[in-house]
C-alpha cells in the first residue's frame, strides 16, 4: 500500500495569509468605505519596464516563423541572459562570477526551496526568524526537523533577528551544516555589513559548512557600502550559493525569471569523505528536473541590462522606495521604532503590543492591511511588516489614515 510522505503531516499549517484574507473580508463586509488599501504582500504593483517588454514583443515575434522558432532551450538558460547576469551583477561589482555559474530558472521560491535536495538528509540547518517560510517548510517537508512545539520545529538552529542584535543574527554557538541568509532581509528589512558577512562567510569556511544566500532585493540597496552579492566577500566563492530574482528588481512576479548562482570551486563532502562538485550536483538537478524558461522571458530579462533597461529598473526601484521613506518617516514620527525600508521595500514597525491586535486596529481604524509579524516567526512577534510595494497615492493615503487613526 502506498505511504504517503509523513513529514507533510507536521507542516505547522500557516494561517497567515489566509487569516489575513478573511479578517479583510470581514472588514470590507462591515464596513464598505472607505476602500481598504493593502500594504500587506509583497508583490509588486507597477507594470514592466518598457524595455523588457519591447524585447518580450520582439522575441514572441520571432516564436511566430519558423526560421526564429526556439523549442527547449538549454536547462541552465541562454547563453545571452547568463552572460549579462555575470557581467552585470557580478564581475562589474568586483565579484569573480562566470556565465556557466549561473543557472536560470522560473523563480527564487523554488530555487530556494528546491537546492535543499542535494544536501544530506541528517545537514542540519540553521535558518533565520524571522524568516521567508519557504526555507524552513521545505526542509520539514525533506524530515530534517523533529515535529512543531511552541512556535519551533524541534532540532532546527533558529538564527534570531531581534532589537538587541540590532536584526541580524549572531554566528551559531553549535554545529550546522547549512546556513539561511536573507538580506535584504525579508520581512525585516535590514542589511547587513560587509565585516558582519565576512564573519558568517569565515564561520561556514571553519564549520565546512554552505551558506544559502537570498539577494532577492539586491536592488533595493541604496547605502554604497552595503554589499550586493556574498560573492563580494572574500572566500565566499568556496562557501556559498546565492539566489537573485527578476521579481522584485523588474515587476517579474507575475512573468518568472530568476537566477541561483553556484560557483564551481564549491565543494562539499560525502560521508565517506569523499569531496564533490556542488555545482555539478546542481546542474544534475536542475537538467533532471527543469527544462528551462521560456525564450520570451529569457529575453525580457536580458533586456533589464540595457542602458534603457537600467535606467527603466532604476526608476521603478526608486519610486517603491520613496515609498519606502513615506511609511518608515510617517511611523517614526508616531512615535514606533522601525528597521527596514532605507535598503530594502519593508518597514519592520515594533508594535509594543500583540501583532494580530495591531493589525486588527490598523484595519479597523485606518482601513489598512499590513502583515503581522508573528506570522513570519516568534522573533516577530511585537512586529508589523509594512509593504513598499503599493501606488504613491495609495501610500500617501494610507499613512494620512494611520496618522489619523494613531495620533
Ligand atoms: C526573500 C525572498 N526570496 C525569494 C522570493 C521569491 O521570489 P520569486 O518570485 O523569484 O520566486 C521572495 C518573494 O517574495 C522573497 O521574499
Amino acid at each position: 500500500m502506498i505511504h504517503i510522505n509523513e513529514n507533510y503531516l507536521k507542516l505547522e499549517a500557516s494561517y497567515l495569509f489566509s487569516d489575513i484574507a478573511k479578517r479583510v473580508a470581514a472588514h470590507q463586509q462591515r464596513q464598505p468605505e472607505p476602500a481598504i488599501i493593502r500594504l500587506g504582500i509583497g508583490d509588486v504593483t507597477r507594470a514592466l519596464p518598457d524595455a523588457c517588454i519591447a524585447a518580450f514583443h520582439r522575441a514572441v515575434d520571432e516564436m511566430a516563423s519558423d526560421a526564429g522558432f526556439r523549442g527547449y532551450g538549454p536547462e541552465q538558460g541562454y547563453a545571452f541572459l547568463r552572460e549579462a547576469i555575470a557581467v552585470n551583477d557580478f564581475q562589474a561589482r568586483g565579484a569573480d562570477i562566470h556565465a556557466d555559474e549561473i543557472f536560470v530558472s522560473d523563480g527564487a521560491k523554488c530555487d530556494t526551496g528546491n537546492i535543499q535536495e542535494i544536501f544530506a538528509a541528517d545537514a542540519r540547518i540553521a535558518i533565520p526568524d524571522p524568516v521567508y517560510p519557504v526555507y524552513l517548510d521545505t526542509n520539514v517537508m525533506a524530515g530534517r526537523t523533529g515535529h512543531y512545539q511552541r512556535g519551533r520545529y524541534a532540532g532546527v538552529v533558529y538564527l534570531d533577528g531581534n532589537a538587541a542584535n540590532g536584526f541580524i543574527p549572531e554566528l551559531p554557538t553549535e554545529p550546522v551544516d547549512l546556513i539561511y541568509l536573507c538580506f535584504p532581509n525579508n520581512p525585516m528589512g535590514a542589511t547587513i555589513t560587509t565585516e558582519q558577512l565576512k564573519q558568517w562567510v569565515d564561520f561556514a569556511a571553519a564549520n565546512r559548512a554552505i551558506i544559502l544566500y537570498d539577494a532577492a532585493y539586491e536592488a533595493f540597496i541604496r547605502d554604497d557600502t552595503v554589499p550586493h552579492s556574498i560573492y563580494e566577500i572574500e572566500g565566499a566563492r568556496k562557501v556559498a550559493i546565492e539566489f537573485r530574482s527578476f521579481s522584485k528588481t523588474a515587476g517579474f512576479t507575475g512573468t518568472r525569471c530568476a537566477y541561483t548562482v553556484v560557483p564551481t570551486s564549491l565543494t562539499a563532502m560525502t560521508a565517506s569523505g569523499g569531496t564533490h562538485s556542488v555545482h555539478a550536483l546542481w546542474s544534475r538537478r536542475h537538467s533532471t528536473k527543469f527544462n528551462g524558461v521560456s525564450y520570451p522571458v529569457q529575453r525580457a530579462a536580458e533586456a533589464v541590462y540595457s542602458s534603457a533597461g537600467k535606467s527603466q529598473v532604476a526608476g521603478l526601484v526608486d519610486e517603491y522606495m520613496t515609498n519606502a521613506g513615506i511609511i518608515r518617516n510617517a511611523m517614526q514620527d508616531l512615535g514606533y521604532r522601525c528597521v527596514g525600508g532605507e535598503n530594502a521595500p519593508y518597514i519592520w514597525v515594533a508594535t509594543q503590543r500583540d501583532s494580530w491586535a495591531f493589525f486588527d486596529m490598523l484595519l479597523e481604524k485606518a482601513g489598512v492591511v499590513c502583515t503581522p509579524g508573528a506570522g513570519f516567526g516568534t522573533c516577530g512577534e511585537g512586529y508589523i511588516r509594512i509593504s513598499a510595494f503599493n501606488s504613491r497615492d495609495n501610500v500617501t493615503a494610507a499613512m494620512a489614515r494611520i496618522r489619523q487613526a494613531l495620533a
